[in-house]
C-alpha cells in the first residue's frame, strides 16, 4: 500500500511522522474519510467544504486548496488501485517542541491513506446491525471533525464487548450520534426523524445528501432529538456515515426495534444512496 505524507508518496512501511506532532502529542487535528465506489470518490466536495470547515475552527490554514487535495486523493486511489473503500486524510498543525499553545512557523502535516472495504455488498447492511447505548462523554465542539477520538474508541470498544457493531452515545435522555454515524429513526407514519446539526454532533456528509435525495422523492423528514425509548418504538431504525453509506439498526440493548429485521425504507434510502454514490 502506498501512503501521502507532506508531499511524498511513499510505500506504508516507510510513511513517518515525527513524534513531535502535534496530532500525536495533542490530537491537534483534523480528520475526513471519502468513501471510494467503483475506483471513484463518494460526494468527496461535501468532505472537503467540512474539512475547510473544521480546519478554520482550529484556527488552521488549509495545508493545501481544496482541488490540489483532491488530486492527491486521487492519486493514491490510482497508485493503490483501490475500487471499493475509503481514502483517510489528517491534518494537523504539525511538528515541534511540546507547548500547547500554538507553535510560530510550523507548517502543517498532511497525511493520506487508502483502505479496502466491501461497502455495497456488506453482510451488516444485509442483516442490519446491533447497537448499545452510552453516555456521550465527549466535548462541546462536535461539529469539528477532530482526531481527538478517545470517547469513541472507548464507546466502540464497549459495543463490540456487547456484541454490537456500533455505539449510540446519549446526552441529556437523547441520541446525540454514532460512534461514527448519525442516527436516524422512522416514525410510525413513515417520517424520517434525524437530530438537527448543531455543536452536539458532526454534521454528516452522508446525513446531508440523503436528506436532499429524500425530500426529491417527498419522503417526510423530521429535523429533531430522539430518545432511546422513541427509537425503540419506531417503525425503522438506521445509521449513515461514508464508510458505511446506510446500515439498518435492528436492535439496541439487544432490544428488537420492530420485527428486528431491516426496514423497508430504510432499505429503499440505502439503494437510493448507492445510486447517487455510483
Ligand atoms: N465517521 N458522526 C460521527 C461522530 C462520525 O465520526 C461520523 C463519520 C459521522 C458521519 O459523517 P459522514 O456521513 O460525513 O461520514 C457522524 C467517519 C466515517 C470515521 O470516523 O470513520
Amino acid at each position: 500500500r502506498i501512503a501521502y505524507v507532506n508531499g511524498d508518496f511513499l510505500p506504508l512501511e516507510e510513511a513517518r511522522v515525527s513524534v513531535l506532532d502535534r496530532g500525536f502529542l495533542f490530537a491537534d487535528g483534523i480528520y475526513e474519510v471519502s468513501a471510494v465506489l467503483e475506483g471513484k470518490l463518494v460526494d468527496n466536495e461535501s468532505h472537503l467544504i467540512r474539512l475547510e470547515r473544521s480546519v478554520g475552527e482550529i484556527q488552521l490554514a488549509m495545508p493545501e486548496t481544496r482541488e490540489r487535495i483532491e488530486e492527491i486523493q486521487k492519486e493514491l486511489i490510482a497508485r493503490n488501485s483501490l475500487v471499493e473503500g475509503v481514502v483517510y486524510l489528517q491534518v494537523t498543525r504539525g511538528a515541534a517542541d511540546r507547548d500547547f499553545a500554538f507553535p510560530k512557523g510550523v507548517k502543517p502535516s498532511l497525511v493520506m491513506f487508502t483502505q479496502e472495504k466491501n461497502i455495497v455488498a456488506s453482510p451488516a447492511a444485509q442483516k442490519g446491525i446491533a447497537v448499545k447505548t452510552l453516555p456521550d462523554i465527549r466535548w462541546a465542539r462536535r461539529d469539528i471533525k477532530s482526531v481527538a477520538l478517545l470517547a469513541q474508541v472507548l464507546a466502540k470498544q464497549a459495543a463490540v464487548e456487547a456484541g454490537c457493531q456500533e455505539a449510540w452515545m446519549i446526552e441529556d435522555g437523547e441520541i446525540t450520534e454514532g460512534g461514527s454515524s448519525t442516527v436516524f429513526i422512522v416514525t410510525k407514519d413513515d417520517v424520517v426523524v434525524t437530530r438537527p446539526n448543531s455543536n452536539a454532533i458532526l454534521p454528516g456528509c452522508t446525513r446531508k445528501a440523503l436528506l436532499a435525495l429524500a425530500e426529491e422523492r417527498q419522503i417526510r423528514i423530521e429535523e429533531r432529538a430522539f430518545s432511546v425509548d422513541e427509537a425503540l418504538a419506531a417503525k425503522e431504525a438506521f445509521i449513515t456515515s461514508a464508510s458505511s453509506f446506510l446500515q439498518p439498526v435492528v436492535t439496541i440493548d439487544g432490544k428488537q426495534v420492530a420485527d428486528g429485521k431491516p426496514g423497508p425504507l430504510a432499505t429503499r434510502l440505502r439503494e437510493i444512496y448507492i445510486d447517487f454514490a455510483r
